[in-house]
């Protein structure tokens, strides 16, 4: 368990802290400059650190979650059972705007969507920074 917690807290910084560089570091200035290059640099290095760091947080969840309660309990009313749940709601909304970004968005960025794109990073920040409040109900008990 504390390795799998490990891994699950070394994910998370960097899923995390690269949406928060991206919001706040990257994106400002490509709105400023009307100009979507330097996201899609920022994308490119970063997709080869983020995917990976997205997939040991499934892997790590899923495996704690199974931890925590049997698969048939997941759907339960107990505590537990209802961060679980908010973690997989949380997963299908990264998994949403991910597909969405990747075939509807990204092929066609220019100037003029930038706007857009930019209300997309600012969704997935706040998914990321809920999925750690809600990793953070386990050790209290409850989502609040
Ligand atoms: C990018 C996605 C995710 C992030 C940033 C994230 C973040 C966190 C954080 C910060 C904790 C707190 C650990 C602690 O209390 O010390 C946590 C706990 C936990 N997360 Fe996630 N998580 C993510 C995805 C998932 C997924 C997909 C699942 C699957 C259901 C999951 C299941 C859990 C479980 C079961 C715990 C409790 C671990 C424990 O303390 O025993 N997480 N998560």
């Amino acid at each position: 368990m504390r390795h799998l917690l490990f891994l699950h807290l070394l994910g998370a910084s960097v899923w995390v802290g690269g949406h928060l560089v991206l919001l706040f570091g990257v994106l400002p200035k490509a709105l400023r400059q009307r100009d979507p290059q330097p996201v899609r640099n920022f994308e490119q290095i970063y997709e080869r650190i983020g995917i990976p760091a997205l997939l040991i947080q499934i892997v790590t969840g899923l495996w704690m979650a199974s931890l925590w309660l049997p698969h048939a309990q997941w759907f339960g009313a107990t505590p537990a059972a209802q961060l679980i749940q908010a973690k997989l709601v949380l997963l299908g909304l990264t998994a949403a705007l991910g597909v969405h970004a990747r075939l509807a968005l990204i092929p066609k960025l220019d100037a003029q969507r930038l706007p857009q794109l930019g209300a997309h990073i600012v969704l997935i920040t706040l998914t990321a920074v809920a999925f750690v409040w809600v990793g953070a109900g386990f050790r209290f008990g409850g989502l609040f």
